[in-house]
């Protein structure tokens, strides 16, 4: 899907102070090192801003909610600018990358009682087109994660198992079924379309409900093209027309090939995904910082 060159960035944030990134270092007793007990953010920058910022803080809030941690993110709002200036980075497309971790405590699974959590932030140079015009291919794999795939943690030990079995295979994504299910891609969501009609997986807690697959219903629905959050049967791959990819760093990708059915053969790809790539290339075209979805 992406054959971009992934640069260390030159400063990075470490709980509020900004810092070369050689000379960063996590102590080994973080919980974040220890079990991946953190959660995490990814945001793309762009001409009029960073695209439903406010979107993705208020889901990190949420997902720290969820793993009890409690940690005001009220700052990060104003450390973003700083950090993208520290990066020469003010005017310049760029992808942020966030993390907060329960911090160093002597290991133990069970929550410390007075945890003091570790942020975590970056931002690098990122080279972004208003439509993604690469049609991915993309192999189906169990899904072997865990039940609370909502939630947005720097686990990922099946996702990126997932990636990489992809990886191996010449694919550019994984996607996993659960159950005779298509729930999503190793690191983005999924839909199908048939006779006009959009389906995707209900953001329950076997996927993580993307900022991009919001947008993408919003789109849908303000298309008028009607949208089912059902998921799709892992045996009916060829009775789709089309089906695509959503996330913040594919934005909307067309699949062309998926396991072993082909839906578009070269850069071709579908009406309903066409008419979705554009909506969301215009989209890009006004200041959506602020936006909640
Ligand atoms: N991944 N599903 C999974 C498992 C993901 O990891 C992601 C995002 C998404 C799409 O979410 P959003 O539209 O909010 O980006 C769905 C990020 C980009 C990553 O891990 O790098």
């Amino acid at each position: 899907m992406s054959t971009k060159k992934i640069h260390y960035p030159k400063n990075i944030l470490l709980n509020d102070h900004i810092i070369p990134y050689e000379s960063a270092y996590i102590p080994v007793f973080d919980r974040g090192f220890l079990f991946g007990d953190g959660i995490y953010e990814v945001m793309v920058r762009e001409k009029h801003g960073v695209f439903f910022q406010a979107a993705h803080l208020d889901r990190l809030q949420e997902n720290l909610h969820k793993i009890g941690l409690q940690y005001d993110i009220s700052k990060i709002e104003k450390q973003i600018p700083e950090l993208l200036l520290r990066n020469d980075l003010q005017s310049e497309t760029a992808l942020i990358y966030i993390q907060v971790t329960r911090g160093v405590a002597p290991r133990k699974h069970a929550y410390p009682d007075n945890p003091s959590p570790t942020l975590f932030m970056y931002a690098v140079p990122y080279t972004i087109t208003p439509v993604n015009t690469s049609n991915i291919t993309a192999v189906v794999v169990p899904d072997y994660r865990w039940q609370r795939c909502d939630i947005k943690t720097t686990s990922l030990m099946g996702n990126t198992m997932a990636n990489e079995a992809a990886h191996l295979r010449n694919a550019d994504e994984a996607v996993f079924v659960r159950d005779g299910r298509i729930t999503e891609g190793s690191h983005c969501n999924i839909f199908f379309v048939r006779d006009g009609m959009v389906y995707t997986h209900p953001a329950d807690t076997h996927i993580l409900n993307g900022i991009t697959r919001k947008i993408v219903i919003a789109l849908c629905r303000q298309h008028r093209i009607p949208v089912k959050e059902t998921a799709w049967e892992a045996i009916a791959l060829e009775q789709a027309d089309e089906a695509f990819l959503s996330g913040t760093t594919v934005q909307i990708a067309s699949i062309a090939r998926l396991g072993e059915h082909t839906y578009y053969e070269g850069d071709n790809c579908g009406p309903v995904t066409r008419t979705l790539q554009q909506a969301f290339a215009d989209l890009k075209k006004t200041d959506t910082t602020q936006q909640k979805l």
